[in-house]
């Protein structure tokens, strides 16, 4: 059961999750510049941290130790203060304490991309994800599939199979503005 925080939808973070590839840190660049708000890539910072390209934290160190610093890392963004827009690897959803901080204090924006359009990125992005080595079509087919039911938790949705990454964040950002227009949680009290 997702523990929800009662925070204004104002000051949430936003949260980007999506397959590997789908343009997750595009997408989250763009509209971080469209609110002047900081803007975080969780791999990117991880790298910057341990100072070491994500594949090379999964070859020297391990899947299981790359899931934890993850996790960690995003629950503490999320809990922290200062607002902010991130964009997580695509496999760190998967995790369920790094849902619960999610969807408790951003709102999870799922970027979705059909396989028929993906599959014809997996030549720009199979040699930097350690994930997708060693497998075949079918086999990252399977992955695709069975990762759908983790993003399927998520407060918005935004297809971008058929539009580009301006198009897309600019849906993102008119959608944000409507829901803070809507929701004013401080509005009784000038009354
Ligand atoms: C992963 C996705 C990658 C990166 C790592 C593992 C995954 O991030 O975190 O290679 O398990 O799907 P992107 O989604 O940004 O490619």
């Amino acid at each position: 059961m997702t523990e929800y925080i009662d925070i204004s939808i104002r000051e949430k973070n936003i949260a980007f999750i999506g397959f590997m590839g789908v343009g997750k840190t595009t997408i989250g660049q763009l509209v971080a510049k469209k609110l002047y708000r900081d803007f975080i890539d969780i791999d990117q910072e991880i790298e910057r941290i341990h100072q070491m390209p994500v594949s090379l934290i999964f070859q020297e160190l391990g899947e299981t130790s790359f899931r934890k610093m993850e996790r960690e890392l995003i629950v503490s963004l999320c809990s922290g203060t200062r607002l902010k827009i991130i964009s997580l690897g695509g496999g760190a959803y998967m995790q369920e304490e790094v849902r619960k901080a999610c969807l408790s204090h951003c709102i999870v924006f799922f970027i979705d991309l059909s396989w028929e359009y993906w599959k014809e990125r997996i030549p720009l992005i199979i040699d930097s994800r350690p994930i997708l080595q060693n497998k075949s079509l079918t086999e990252i087919e399977e992955l695709f599939l069975r990762r759908q039911s983790a993003y399927s938790i998520h407060h918005s949705k935004i297809s971008s199979s058929e539009i580009d990454a301006e198009t897309c964040a600019d849906q993102i950002v008119e959608s944000l503005k409507l829901a803070w227009e809507l929701y004013h949680p401080n509005h009784d009290s000038f009354y």
